[in-house]
């Protein structure tokens, strides 16, 4: 398990422990995170995953997938922090990542 804290648009957070392996959006609705539905069941074509990664977190969770990239143009909101977070495994490397959530 490594901790991830997703923060939200009214200034509050709330922190998880999310399971090496899998993907950060599981991780995420399992635990009720507001604002995270993954929908597409993780399939990068829904983007209701939508997440924004803080810039010191940027290179642990690695570059966008081609499927990834492609969804998020046809996106709102999107900036170079933007990530799905369907596309982001959890692994020991982001142990203390913070995101921050777009759509809740
Ligand atoms: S769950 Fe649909 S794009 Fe991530």
């Amino acid at each position: 398990m490594v901790n991830v804290t997703f923060g939200f648009h009214d200034g509050t957070e709330q922190k998880i422990d999310a399971e090496v392996g899998w993907k950060l959006m599981e991780c995420a609705v399992n635990e009720s995170v507001p604002g995270i539905y993954g929908d597409c069941g993780g399939e990068a074509q829904c983007a209701t995953c939508h997440v924004y990664v803080r810039p010191e977190w940027q290179q642990a969770t690695g570059e966008r997938t081609p499927a990834e990239e492609a969804m998020l143009k046809a996106t709102y909101g999107v900036t170079e922090q933007s990530r799905l977070c369907c596309q982001i495994v959890v692994s020991d490397e982001i142990d203390g990542l913070v995101v921050d959530v777009v759509n809740d």
